[in-house]
């Protein structure tokens, strides 16, 4: 008997190493399908259609989400996320049996009214635990502090630490590669001690206050930076060479404190692809090398005190689509290399200063054209009167002068058309009544003559008409 057992192990492992094994069943142990059984039972019927796999006649290792370690059959990752799981997560949960377990992913469910339990502290071999998105609340229990071989902790919303607990945290979590916990209320200060592996940081909203240490800035791996909406957070840029300077791709500081000038070391970001600095008090002009990133696609700079000129002599900017920089004290005339950048969509240099004219447009790439309340002149390029995928043009509170020209029809896309208070003259073209997507039209205090035509707004989905302050003639529609 036990030599036929001993025949039937070996031809076993044979076939094995003929690549079959991945098509027979693995080994998943008895207590642990029960476990995830028992955890499927936690939800009502109609919450858990993914989970029909889920089913004791068939190895658990081959059901939705699971996943095995290929020798040993142990459970080692869970991924339920967006399981459309509805009910309690109760801290009696058969999970927290699955001991084995390297990734836990409970993202977009809802478990709503549910606390993390600190049982989960006791899932010692997990390096990424994923609680996002799926409605737990109240505080995040201090025992989290223990997955020492943490590299990604997602934690996210209607969440709160203990004082002190988010410091235990970084500096128990020395593995730690990616922390997200977007609008979660930390209340406290950054501490100085934190894994020196960290690439991606979000904590926007997160009521994060005090000094940002200048370490973050430093970390050599540091890819994604998300520190935006704590305006009690203060920032200071490293004036020096940073250590993330090649890596850094993402920075983001929306509404934080950060006082003063953007130093001169932001040349050095050359892998930045989008950078965010807005509402945050920000004074002095924008610095030279800042224009030479070549790799940025977005540049938002808006809200702020920023004055000066934009240097002339730019090139190379071939991915720049946002360039924001609303609501300053920049002055000068908008220099022509951003009228030739050829992946522009957003453009929005409204309320600052600029004066002298509105060059040419190179490319029809822009979606959005914003550059109101500014002290521009000369006419609406034609240019702009025929950019196809425009949907936005604000152009109000200039000088502008000359006709509308009725090339003006050609933007079907257009959804929004403010050229008021300028010293616009001539007459509405007629077809401008005609345009169907036309949601907001904005012609008001400008020299326009004629008289309004009855059929005007026949058939659009006009919401906002404004055309007085014209010396125009007729009914609004
Ligand atoms: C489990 O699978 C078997 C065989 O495929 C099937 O007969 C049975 O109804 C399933 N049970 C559940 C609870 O889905
Ligand atoms: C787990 O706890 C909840 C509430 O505390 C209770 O209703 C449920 O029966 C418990 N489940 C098990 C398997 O003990
Ligand atoms: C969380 O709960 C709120 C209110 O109960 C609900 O609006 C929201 O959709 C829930 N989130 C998920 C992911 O189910
Ligand atoms: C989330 O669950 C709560 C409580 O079970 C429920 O009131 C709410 O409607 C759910 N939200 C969604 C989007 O299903
Ligand atoms: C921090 O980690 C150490 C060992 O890694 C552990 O002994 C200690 O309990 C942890 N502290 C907390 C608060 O989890
Ligand atoms: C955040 O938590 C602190 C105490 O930890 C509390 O004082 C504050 O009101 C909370 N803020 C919000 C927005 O919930
Ligand atoms: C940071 O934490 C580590 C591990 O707990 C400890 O060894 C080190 O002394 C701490 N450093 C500082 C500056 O607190
Ligand atoms: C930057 O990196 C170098 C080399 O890895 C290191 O010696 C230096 O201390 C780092 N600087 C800071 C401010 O962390
Ligand atoms: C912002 O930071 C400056 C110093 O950098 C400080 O004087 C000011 O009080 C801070 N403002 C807020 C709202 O914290
Ligand atoms: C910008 O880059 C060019 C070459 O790519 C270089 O000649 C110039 O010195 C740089 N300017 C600044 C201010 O870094
Ligand atoms: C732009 O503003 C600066 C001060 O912010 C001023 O010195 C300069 O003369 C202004 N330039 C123009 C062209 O208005
Ligand atoms: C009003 O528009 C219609 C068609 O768009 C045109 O036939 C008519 O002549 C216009 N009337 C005036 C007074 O311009």
């Amino acid at each position: 008997m036990g030599y036929v057992k001993l025949v039937f192990l070996m031809l076993f492992s044979l076939l094995c190493q003929l690549a079959f094994c991945s098509s027979l069943p693995h080994l998943c142990p008895k207590d642990q399908a029960l476990a995830l059984l028992q955890f499927k039972q936690m939800f009502p019927k109609y919450a858990y259609s993914k989970l029909l796999s889920w089913n004791k006649s068939i190895d658990c290792c081959s059901w939705d989400g699971v996943h095995c370690n290929e020798a040993t059959g142990q459970v080692i990752e869970l991924n339920l996320a967006s399981y459309g799981l509805q009910g309690k997560f109760h801290s009696n949960s058969s999970l927290f049996k699955l001991s084995n377990l390297k990734r836990l992913d409970l993202s977009e469910n809802n478990f709503s009214g549910s606390y993390i339990s600190p049982k989960f502290g006791e899932l010692s071999s997990l390096t990424h635990l994923d609680l996002s998105y799926s409605n737990f609340t109240g505080l995040i229990p201090v025992e989290i502090s223990r997955l020492s071989k943490l590299h990604v902790l997602r934690i996210g919303s209607d969440l709160r630490f203990k004082p002190q607990n988010f410091e235990l945290l970084l500096k128990n979590l020395t593995q730690l590669r990616e922390l997200h916990l977007d609008h979660v209320n930390i209340s406290s200060t950054i501490p100085l001690n934190f894994s020196s592996h960290l690439t991606t940081l979000h904590l926007d909203d997160t009521q994060l206050y005090g000094i940002l240490p200048e370490r973050i800035f430093h970390l050599s791996n540091l890819q994604f930076l998300y520190l935006s909406f704590n305006p009690q957070l203060n920032v200071k840029f490293p004036t020096t060479k940073w250590n993330s300077s090649a890596s850094l791709q993402m920075l983001h500081l929306y509404g934080v404190n950060a006082t003063g000038r953007i130093p001169e070391s932001f040349g050095h970001l050359t892998s930045l692809g989008g950078l965010t600095i807005v509402s945050c008090n920000l004074s002095g002009s924008i610095p030279k090398p800042l224009w030479n990133l070549t790799n940025i696609g977005i540049l938002y700079l808006g809200d702020s005190h920023l004055e000066g000129p934009i240097p002339s002599n730019v090139s190379g900017m071939q991915y720049l689509h946002t360039l924001y920089l609303s609501s300053n004290h920049l002055n000068g005339t908008i220099p022509s290399w951003i009228f030739s950048l050829p992946s522009l969509w957003n453009l929005d240099l409204s309320d600052n200063h600029f004066s002298g004219n509105i060059q040419e447009f190179k490319y029809k790439t822009l979606v959005r054209v914003s550059l109101k309340q500014n002290q521009l002149q000369g006419p609406i390029p034609k240019s702009l009167l025929n950019h196809h995928p425009l949907w936005f043009l604000l152009l109000s509170h200039n000088n502008l002068s000359g006709e509308i020209a009725s090339t003006i029809c050609n933007l079907k896309t257009l959804r929004v058309l403010d050229l008021g208070s300028n010293n616009l003259e001539g007459t509405i073209p007629l077809c401008l009544g005609e345009m169907s997507g036309l949601v907001i039209l904005d012609l008001s205090n400008n020299s326009l003559s004629g008289t309004i035509n009855t059929t005007f707004n026949i058939g659009n989905v006009l919401e906002v008409i404004t055309f007085n302050g014209n010396k125009l003639e007729g009914k609004v529609p």
